[in-house]
């Protein structure tokens, strides 16, 4: 993706992406005037984003000149969706912004129910701060409200560093990364347990009468709690989760080579797709796939 700051002649472009089928309850759509007044306005920046010499979106970010640490993102949008573009012009200008600008704050409101929007922004590491709720009509007379999200630049930073995955999962690893990024252990009494870890510092972010799962330090990784049927049941060990984008594949290949598994992928109910093993000491380990739904399952609290 090659960004670039946009120019007057860019503005056409910019109003066919902004009137895509579709985009309507999404992004707002501005008249030519307003964006030649905003191009040039000093508290704005437009960008362009190119693929292959071709215009694929734009994005418009404001508050250069508002005297805060935070910046905020006006407006994205491509005229293709789904090739990946949004996410790499998102990349791109969150590169571009940390880089090159003092900000330590980048943030955007999105519509609830923009999911593939909120989708994107998850997967680059935005982290929802908040809900504006009831902040707008929708053209039913109900009311719809915005998310907020924010990147911090040392969350940035910390992505240029470890690169190992997104918050999600595996998109800037190769296809056959295997991350540990998931531990369950279980509990006699959950609620002794739930307080015990949340002291230690683990956020809740699942809570069910047997089931409970915390986010760890900066979040990447998770680390759950179930009640054992008995306290020979918490002897047994924890379980380990192994997370990779092939999980199918992978298990194919791992049983040719004699690897036993007790079940081969299965979708759970809880979003998950799970295959089980077991290692030679008895240890309980689980190949999975859950991508958004480990951190962000409809269920999620806090
Ligand atoms: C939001 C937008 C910028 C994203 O760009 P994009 O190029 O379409 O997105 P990408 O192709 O990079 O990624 C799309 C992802 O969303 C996922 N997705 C698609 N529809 C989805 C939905 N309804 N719910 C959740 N995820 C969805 C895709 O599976 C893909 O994820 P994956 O790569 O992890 O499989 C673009 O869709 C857009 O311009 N939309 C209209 C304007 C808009 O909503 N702007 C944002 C205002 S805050």
């Amino acid at each position: 993706m090659n960004l670039r700051p946009a120019t007057l002649s860019d503005i056409a472009f910019i109003m066919a992406c902004e009137r895509r089928p579709g985009y309507e309850p999404h992004v707002g759509r501005w008249p030519e005037d307003k964006h030649r007044a905003t191009l040039v306005d000093p508290n704005h920046r437009y960008f362009i984003g190119e693929v292959d010499g071709a215009l694929v979106g734009f994005v418009i970010l404001r508050d250069f000149e508002a005297g805060t640490d935070s910046l905020y993102l006006k407006r994205i949008a491509v005229h293709e969706t789904d090739k990946g573009h949004g996410r790499a012009l998102l990349g791109a200008v969150t590169d571009w912004v940390f880089a090159n600008t003092r900000f330590h704050r980048f943030w955007l409101e999105v519509v609830d129910g923009n999911g593939r929007a909120i989708h994107v922004y998850r997967t680059l590491g935005w982290v929802q701060e908040g809900i504006v709720r009831e902040a707008f009509a929708e053209p039913d007379g109900t009311r719809g409200s915005y998310l907020q999200l924010s990147i911090l630049k040392p969350e940035w930073e910390k992505r240029q560093t470890t690169p190992r995955h997104t918050q999600n999962g595996l998109r800037n690893g190769p296809q056959n990364n295997l991350l540990l990024n998931q531990v369950t252990v279980s509990a006699t009494d959950i609620e002794v347990s739930t307080r015990f870890y949340e002291t230690l510092g683990f956020k809740l972010i699942v809570h069910s009468p047997h089931y409970r799962r915390f986010e760890v330090g900066d979040g990447t990784d998770t680390f759950s709690l179930h009640i054992a049927d008995s306290a020979e049941g918490a002897a047994r060990g924890p379980h380990i989760y192994f997370e990779c984008a092939d999980l199918d594949a992978r298990v194919a290949a791992l049983k040719a080579k004699g690897i036993v598994f007790e079940s081969d992928p299965v979708d759970q109910s809880w979003l998950w797709r799970e295959a089980w093993l077991t290692d030679p000491a008895g240890n309980r380990l689980c190949f999975y796939w859950a991508g958004d739904a480990r951190r962000y399952p409809p269920w999620r609290v806090n």
